[in-house]
């Protein structure tokens, strides 16, 4: 892991409630998934070219029509204002300031239309991330209003029909969430004792046909998130998927599911490039980062790490979080000797080997 995020999750861990700080690490049950999704990102290694006369490496691109300086964007995560009094609207800022892309959380603390305007304002593409909420009605209203608010797409997260069971959070969300989604909410329930989260915003049993829904109501391309296998990928490009997000919701969801890292060859090799593949978990450096694209990636969200930097530093925190992760991976690409992210791709699996144990003379058996 970078310094710069160890010393934001240090300091996160002390400035926020210790009820948040917990929300935001926990994993599922035993940990497992959590525990190995850092991890799984080093069993790689790198094959570097020579002399491969790269100055300093670009880092921008393109995904679904937005140009953007990096690809390391900010993942959806619920509760800005757990980790900071602005909420989202710092958030924004610092994802603009990096030059990145935000996906702003179903469970938004400030409303959808203040924090598109801190975006809207820099240029600074975003995209919706939805829950498909019991309330089909309020569902589609909110996915119309970030529609409306400018999101360029949504992101249906799929691996959620239910809230997975939290090792360090006994009794749910940290108090006082469904209060702090009552300035998102506030349009469509009346006061905020109404906003209950187990009962307005739990997931409906969803399907895939909710897909072409959401691209219905919405008239945006819609990404599933929470892919991790091909066969499910593929399901989901039948549905009219535009995008497909390995995740396995930074381990909170089905523990002992699969590692992110592990799962994205085969999703990638399924899509074949018919639709961007991003993924994230446990993303943590720039390297992380090149593995995951010399893999197949398009990109990559971060979650913890830009809710932590939100904590230490407001919207300069979430900035400098991002900018150190797009920095180590210039760094990173020019010692592989690759100039750029259109050349990583071309040069794709054939700069990696996996890790393994030492089989040479005199090392372990
Ligand atoms: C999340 N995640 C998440 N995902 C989503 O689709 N909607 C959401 O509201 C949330 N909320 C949320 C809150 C917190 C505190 C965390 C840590 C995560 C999952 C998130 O988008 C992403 O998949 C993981 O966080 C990625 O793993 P890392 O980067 O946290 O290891
Ligand atoms: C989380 C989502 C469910 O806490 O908000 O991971």
């Amino acid at each position: 892991m970078l310094p710069l995020l160890i010393d934001h999750a240090r300091a996160a861990a002390t400035l926020m409630h210790p009820a948040a700080v917990d929300y935001v690490g926990t994993g599922a049950a035993d940990e497992v998934t959590l525990d190995e999704a850092e991890i799984a990102w080093r069993d790689w290694r790198l094959v570097p070219s020579v002399l491969a006369g790269v100055d300093v490496a670009s880092t921008r691109t393109t995904l679904l029509g937005c140009d953007l300086a990096t690809p390391v964007l900010a993942a959806p995560t619920a509760y800005h204002r757990l980790a900071h009094p602005d909420g989202e609207l710092a958030t924004a800022s610092g994802v603009a300031d990096a030059g990145s892309l935000m996906v702003l959380s179903t469970r938004t603390t400030v409303a959808i239309e203040e924090v598109a305007g801190v975006l809207d304002a820099r240029g600074t593409p975003w995209w919706w991330q939805s829950y498909l909420v019991r309330d089909r009605g309020l569902t589609a209203a909110l996915a119309q209003r970030a529609t409306a608010a400018g999101a360029r797409a949504v992101v249906l997260t799929g691996d959620t029909p239910y809230v997975g069971l939290r090792a360090r959070e006994a009794h749910g969300p940290p108090r006082g969430t469904a209060e702090l989604m009552h300035d998102n909410l506030a349009r469509h329930v009346g006061s905020a004792d109404e906003v209950d989260a187990e009962q307005a915003l739990v997931q409906a049993p969803a399907t895939l046909d909710d897909i072409g829904w959401l691209a219905g109501v919405t008239g945006l391309p819609v990404l599933v998130k929470g892919v991790l296998g091909g066969a499910d990928a593929e399901r989901c490009l039948a549905a009219g998927a535009a995008g497909i997000v390995v995740s396995n919701h930074g381990g909170r969801q089905l523990d002992r599911a699969v590692a992110t890292a592990r799962a994205l060859p085969a999703v990638v090799d399924t899509v074949a490039g018919r639709v961007p593949v991003l993924v994230d978990g446990g993303i943590r450096s720039g390297l992380d980062v090149l593995v995951a694209l010399a893999l197949g990636a398009d990109a990559v969200l971060l979650g913890r790490p830009v809710v932590w930097g939100l904590a230490a530093g407001g919207g300069a925190g979430v900035a400098a979080a991002l900018e150190a992760v797009r920095a180590d991976l210039a760094h990173g690409l020019g010692l592989l000797g690759v100039g750029g992210l259109d050349e990583l791709a071309q040069r794709g699996r054939s700069c990696l080997v996996p890790a393994g144990p030492w089989r040479g003379p005199g090392g372990p058996a």
